[in-house]
């Protein structure tokens, strides 16, 4: 089994990505770290230790990190999206955690993991990239353990929190350039060209209810989240971002990549927070210069229908 880090800020989506990966057995879940985004940290923290007791996950430790970007620190949140405390309000309903909040930061756990590990190690990241980014600046040596990179973030055509940017990438640009830019680790990036396409609707939902308690306490945390996709996608029904890349983390080959060379806009113009792929063929690259080895595996198409039957089977 690969031994799997979840990076994450939950979160609706989240939720489900979490549920996903407690729930596939080609995965050994060492830890769920957290890190600020959809609402703040502390939020976050207890929705992630508290989704781990619903899923009769507490065997996995939880570790709170990052509350802010590293650079720009930024009042942003989802709250549009995710509600007021990131699970549509309903984070109450969930099961009060039993195990304590692990008393190491996400970057000593992850770290501590990855020492100890004797597989490559994948780190499924689905919220803003500053834990990663730390992880990475302050151990170098981690990149040695980590097989797979699998991001949820980006976009290439348009993004979501602004015309250029996607939340994650946007709430934390600095983060993501050292990370997707400057690493050059196997990266998997899942954009939004690609979770757009795998919204829910009503019936899958209600299937995923009907499944038994835990589906039903799952998406009686999708409400707010529905009302803010209904809008943008024009029927009913949600997104599913970051449990698209967790089902890549779990099946790898799952989603279909593309390698394009990426950076990361860091200024303060439009354009902060794109992820600037370059798609001009691999040999007018090479004329231009273009660094080939800067390159990340964008997961831009897979079998739609198949995706959403394999989450739901999970
Ligand atoms: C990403 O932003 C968050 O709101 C979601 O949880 C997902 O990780 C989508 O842009
Ligand atoms: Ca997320």
């Amino acid at each position: 089994r690969t031994p799997l880090i979840i990076d994450t800020d939950p979160g609706v989506d989240d939720a489900f990505a979490l549920a996903l990966a407690a729930a596939s057995p080609e995965v050994d879940l060492l830890a769920v770290t957290t890190v600020f985004g959809n609402v703040p940290l502390s939020a976050t923290t207890v929705n992630a230790r508290r989704l781990l007791a619903l899923l009769g996950r507490e065997d996995v430790p939880v570790a709170a990190g990052a509350d802010r970007p590293l650079v720009h620190p930024h009042p942003h949140r989802a709250r549009y999206a995710h509600g007021s405390d990131g699970l549509s309000g309903r984070s109450d309903t969930l099961p009060e955690p039993t195990r304590a909040l692990d008393p190491r930061d996400a970057v000593t756990l992850m770290t501590e993991l990855l020492a100890a590990a004797t597989a490559p190690v994948t780190i499924a990241a689905v919220g803003p990239l500053t834990n990663v980014a730390l992880l990475l600046a302050a151990h170098p040596w981690a990149r040695e353990k980590i097989g797979r990179l699998v991001i949820m973030g980006g976009a290439v055509g348009g993004g979501n929190v602004s015309a250029a940017a996607e939340f994650n990438i946007w709430s934390d640009p600095e983060a993501a350039r050292r990370v997707l830019a400057e690493e050059r680790l196997p990266t998997v990036l899942v954009p939004l060209d690609l979770t757009m396409r795998c919204a829910v609707d009503l019936d899958w939902l209600g299937r995923v209810e009907a499944a038994g308690p835990v589906g039903a306490a799952l998406v009686g945390l999708t409400a707010e989240y529905q009302r803010h996709y209904a809008q943008s996608l024009g029927w009913p029904g949600l997104v599913l971002h970051d449990a698209v890349a967790v089902a890549e983390a779990v099946r790898p080959g799952i989603l279909r990549t593309t390698r394009y060379p990426v950076d990361v806009d860091c200024t303060f113009g439009p354009g902060r927070g794109a992820t600037v792929a370059d798609r001009r063929r691999t040999e007018v690259n090479r004329e231009y210069g273009v660094d080939q080895e800067q390159a990340v595996d964008f997961a831009l198409d897979t079998d739609l229908d198949g995706l959403r039957q394999f989450v739901l089977d999970r």
